[in-house]
Parts: C-alpha cells; structure tokens; sequence
C-alpha cells in the first residue's frame, strides 16, 4: 500500500514557460503516473527533468522546496518551478507518520537549518551536528536516526555522496523501512539502488516508461562497461 497512489498534472497549467515546456511534462499531462509499489525510481540522462519532477512532486505532498521534513519552511533561494502547484496527488487512506525531502543539492542547507533549530532535534539525527560529519556519514546517519517506518521519502540522487559500500547500507535501510511501511520516491543514478526489491523503475526520456531492472539505462551501460572496460574505452575514445 503506498501514500501516494497517482501523480497526475493539470492541462490548464501555464505551457510556455520551464518547467512546463520540458517533454516530460508534457507527457504527463497526458500520462498520469501510477505508484503501485512502496519504492518508485526515476532514472534519465541529465537533464532529463527528474530533478524538476522530483522536487515538484515533494512541494505537492507539503514538503520544503529545498528539502527536510514536513515543518521545515527555510528557503535561501527561489529556484522552485510552480509545477508542484499544479499537480495533484491521489493519497490513499493510511497517512504518512513522517517524512523527508532530500536533494543532495541543498544538503548543505538543511544542516545548517538544522544547527539553527538546535539540540532539541539533533538527538533524532545521531547526537552531532551534521556539518561535523561527511556527507555521505550525515546522510546515513539521517535514514538511520530520523527516517521511520510509516514515512514517506522524497530523495533526489542519495547516491551523490555515499561510497559503494554506502550505498548498500542504504539499500539495506530503505528495505527495513518499506517493510515497516514506508513509501519512497527516488531520482537516481545509482545501478546499486536501483536493485531495491519492490520497486518500479521509471526512465524519463521525452516520455515516461516503467522499465525492468536489466533495461535501466544505468544498469545496461554500466554493466556494459564492466563487461569489457578496455574495449568501451576503445570506442568511446576513438
Ligand atoms: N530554474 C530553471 N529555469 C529554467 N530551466 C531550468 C531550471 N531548472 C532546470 N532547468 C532545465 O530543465 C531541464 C531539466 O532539469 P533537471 O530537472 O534538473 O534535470 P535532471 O535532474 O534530470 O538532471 C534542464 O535542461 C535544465 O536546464
Ligand atoms: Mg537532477
């Protein structure tokens, strides 16, 4: 049972103008995406407008633009597209007891927002000031201390600041925490990610396809590199 069941985006929002003129967009104006299992994966080359996605699909379900849980409201920039006014969620009837925005992009700044809080909520990140930790230590730390079960889990690229080992801890951890009844939603790049049990993948060209594992642009091309990293190199380079 996931949260959010449906994304689907109105036809009367504004079509001339970034976001809406990015084809993705366009495509789901026509397409709804339907969220069937716990964990929802978006993959694409850069540029692709899954960050865009991803973030408008967090400011629709109440997060902060720039990332942390349902109460942060800090904000050092306005680069937020007006897309997430514009879509419409369906929930289902079980609500989220928590959750989390995190775009590797800004996680700068919700360690900072967090210090300013103060000690009352460090205790629920690990006892330290987030700054004091790597990045990639302070994002664990948070899917450790802060994620919960029954939480729903915006994240765009984890994968940006976790070593390979990193991110089979975070694999581990996101499967704990669907089994204690949470629900994610991902843009990333990360092949090792991407083999969380009970997912879809979802790949953005100009369209938007559920794809199987195997199929994955990330998962095709670097296993294909793996197979034979001389000859790749050979032709990439020639
Ligand atoms: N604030 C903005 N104004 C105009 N164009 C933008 C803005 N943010 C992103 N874009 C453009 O939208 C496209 C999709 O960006 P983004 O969603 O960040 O891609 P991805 O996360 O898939 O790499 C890119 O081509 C980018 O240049
Ligand atoms: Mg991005």
């Amino acid at each position: 049972m996931t949260f959010i069941r449906q994304i689907r985006l109105d036809h009367t929002a504004d079509t001339h103008r970034y976001p809406f003129t990015l084809p993705v967009v366009q495509h789901l104006i026509k397409h709804p995406i339907d969220l069937t299992k716990p964990i929802t994966f978006l993959v694409g080359d850069n540029g692709a407008g899954k960050s865009t996605l991803v973030e408008a699909i967090a400011v629709a379900a109440g997060f902060n633009a720039e990332g942390g849980s349902q109460s942060f409201r800090f904000a050092t920039r306005a680069t937020e597209s007006s897309l997430g006014d514009h879509l419409t969620l369906s929930w289902g009837t079980r609500k989220p007891r928590t959750g989390y925005f995190l775009r590797a992009e800004s996680f700068y700044n919700v360690a900072t927002e967090i210090d300013r809080i103060g000690d009352g909520i460090l205790a629920s990140y690990g006892g330290k000031s987030l700054h004091e930790r790597s990045h990639g230590e302070s994002f664990i730390d948070l899917m450790t201390h802060r994620f919960g079960g029954r939480g729903l889990y915006v994240l765009d690229e984890p994968e940006a600041a976790l070593s390979v080992k990193g991110c089979l801890t975070v694999l581990r951890r996101m499967h704990e925490l669907v089994d204690e009844g949470s629900q994610f939603i991902i843009a990333t790049h990360s092949p090792i990610l991407l083999a969380a049990p009970n997912a879809t993948i979802m790949e953005i060209t100009d369209t938007i396809d559920e794809v199987p594992y195997d199929a994955a642009e990330p998962v095709a091309l670097t296993r294909n590199f793996l197979g034979e990293p001389d000859r790749f190199l050979r032709h990439l380079l020639d």
